[in-house]
């Protein structure tokens, strides 16, 4: 009943603040948010790029476990993905389960190092974001999906091809609350086309990938956006996203 009690004076303040007149126009889904989850959820909107949060020598190796990867199939379209949490790998027209698939062979696809590299760069990535926005690290969970994707400039065969569409994240993938991508290959010389853009009533607002790049940023309307099509050459990056709800969280991928 104390958590009830809380809950409700949290929405109490949350109508209040309503009231009051939102700042931010992302507020309402974030005071949603606030009723359940104090600590994480955004308080603050926004978004940021570094280049100091994972070296180019780390984005290669996990560059290079995502082309062993995605070489085991990959979708007929221009884009695939690889998700070593769930083991969802596309192929033709399909996923299929690489764990399953391809059963004990994976260990010789992946190693521990591969997948301790992961979690090290998730760690990373998510202090980063904590101490940005000003929140609780240990309040954020990473969610699913997390996922490599390998883009190229063939022609969409499926709608799980189209990446290219506008879109908030909240919407497409309810749980997000902070996305972030890491970039393992470089605009210009690795491929074209390609780049993220933040579509902002005033401007669109562009990130040109670049390999070891971090981009990170509250996942709601605030940050509605879209990439390019690719025009030549194979683009990499990994999606890693937290959400502040503990029933959406997720473990590190890890080999079965
Ligand atoms: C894009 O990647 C697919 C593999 O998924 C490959 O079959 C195709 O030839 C590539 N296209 C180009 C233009 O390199
Ligand atoms: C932003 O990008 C979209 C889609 O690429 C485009 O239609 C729009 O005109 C751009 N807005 C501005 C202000 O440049």
């Amino acid at each position: 009943s104390d958590k009830l009690l809380t809950l409700l004076f949290v929405s109490l303040l949350a109508t209040f603040s309503l009231l009051w007149g939102p700042e931010d126009t992302a507020v309402d889904l974030h005071i949603l948010l606030l009723v359940s989850l104090p600590g994480c959820t955004p308080q603050r909107c926004g978004r940021a790029v570094t280049d100091s949060v994972v070296t180019r020598e780390e984005a290669q190796v996990l560059r290079r476990l995502a082309e062993r990867g995605l070489a085991l199939a990959g979708s007929e379209g221009g884009a695939s993905i690889l998700d070593l949490h769930s083991g969802a790998l596309s192929m033709g027209k399909q996923f299929v389960n690489i764990y399953r698939y391809f059963g004990d062979q994976i260990g010789d696809v992946f190693t521990q190092e591969d997948f301790q590299l992961y979690r090290d760069v998730r760690g990373r990535i998510q202090a980063v974001i904590a101490e940005t926005f000003g929140l609780d690290p240990t309040l954020m969970y990473l969610t699913k999906p997390t996922f490599f994707s390998r883009i190229n400039s063939t022609a969409a065969k499926t709608q799980h091809d189209e990446y290219w569409h506008p879109h908030i994240d909240k919407v497409t993938y309810g749980s997000f609350d902070y996305t972030s991508l890491l970039y393992l290959s470089d605009y210009g010389s690795d491929f074209s086309g390609g780049r993220f853009v933040f579509m902002d009533q005033n401007g669109n607002r562009t990130v040109e990938p670049r390999a070891g790049r971090v981009s990170f940023f509250s996942s709601g309307s605030e940050n509605l956006h879209r990439v390019e099509k690719v025009t030549w050459g194979t683009r990499y990056a990994i999606t890693v996203s937290f959400t502040c709800d503990p029933a959406h969280a997720i473990s590190d991928p890890a080999l079965p």
